[in-house]
């Protein structure tokens, strides 16, 4: 069942039938919320809002394990991670939707793998393309199918937060090759992979990135960006459900 893991803005899918909620409590502690099961354009989905609804949880208190445990009992077999960010690729503009292939990560303090010698054993995943393959395709397919510009491709810079960055970080984010800036994009792919989900990241840009204009970065333009970005990620996801053919 394909599961989505809901940003900054998207604490909710409005407008669902919802079939279920489910626990969660994991063995790592409480994930951000229930784990809702709801019903969208007749298929069944999870829905988990990361922050927790209301939003409340900032990006280094979130216990990303729990969540990925959670998804996981719940039935989850497939993941679209919905991300706001801002962007350091001066083409992406606001309320652009990209779907990065890449990540540096630059969080620090979070839990961030299963392997750690007390839940699992000590083992070392490959994290060399950190995204499904699988899932991007079928997500570039999907938009294309829904008439939607995707940016295809791009390396994420996960950072610690909850402050944004300095323009001196940014130019460093860009020196390394990274083309978007969140901070909540990291653990969660790496436990991902850790558990053998498949797991895209579906970034809506809501900013540029600090230091790439003369004026600083506004929560209220941030808001905007969500609120004009938002409903074509929802009509990408309802597109994705009915158009996919397996997973
Ligand atoms: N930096 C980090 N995280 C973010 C940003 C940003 O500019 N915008 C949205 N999330």
């Amino acid at each position: 069942m394909l599961a989505i893991i809901g940003g900054t803005g998207l604490t909710q899918i409005q407008g669902v039938k919802v079939l279920a909620e489910r626990s969660p409590y994991t063995a790592l502690g409480e994930a951000s919320g229930p784990i809702i099961e709801a019903e969208l354009e007749g298929r069944s989905v999870l829905f988990l809002a990361r922050h927790g609804h209301p939003h409340k949880l900032p990006p280094h208190k979130i216990n990303y394990r729990a969540n990925l445990l959670a998804l996981q009992a719940a039935g989850a077999s497939e993941i679209i991670a919905v991300n706001a960010v801002g962007a350091i690729d001066p083409q992406l503009v606001e309320a652009s939707l990209v779907m990065p292939d890449q990540i540096v990560d630059y969080t620090w303090g979070r839990e961030a793998t299963f392997y750690d010698g007390d839940y699992l054993p000590l083992d070392h995943i490959d994290f060399t393309f950190p995204y499904s393959y699988e899932v991007r395709l079928r997500l570039k397919a999907a938009a294309r199918e829904a008439g939607l510009e995707l940016h295809d491709g791009g390396t994420y810079a996960a950072t610690q937060g909850p402050r944004l960055e300095t323009a001196a970080e940014v130019r460093r984010l860009a020196q390394d090759g990274c083309t978007l800036v969140g901070m909540t994009g990291m653990p969660e792919a790496a436990l991902a992979r850790e558990l053998q989900l498949p797991y895209a990241c579906l970034a809506l840009v809501v900013n540029p990135a600090a230091g790439l204009r003369d004026q600083e970065i506004t929560l209220e333009e941030m808001q905007q960006a969500l609120d004009k970005g938002l409903g074509r990620v929802l009509q990408l996801l309802r597109t994705y459900t009915t158009s996919k053919t397996s997973g």
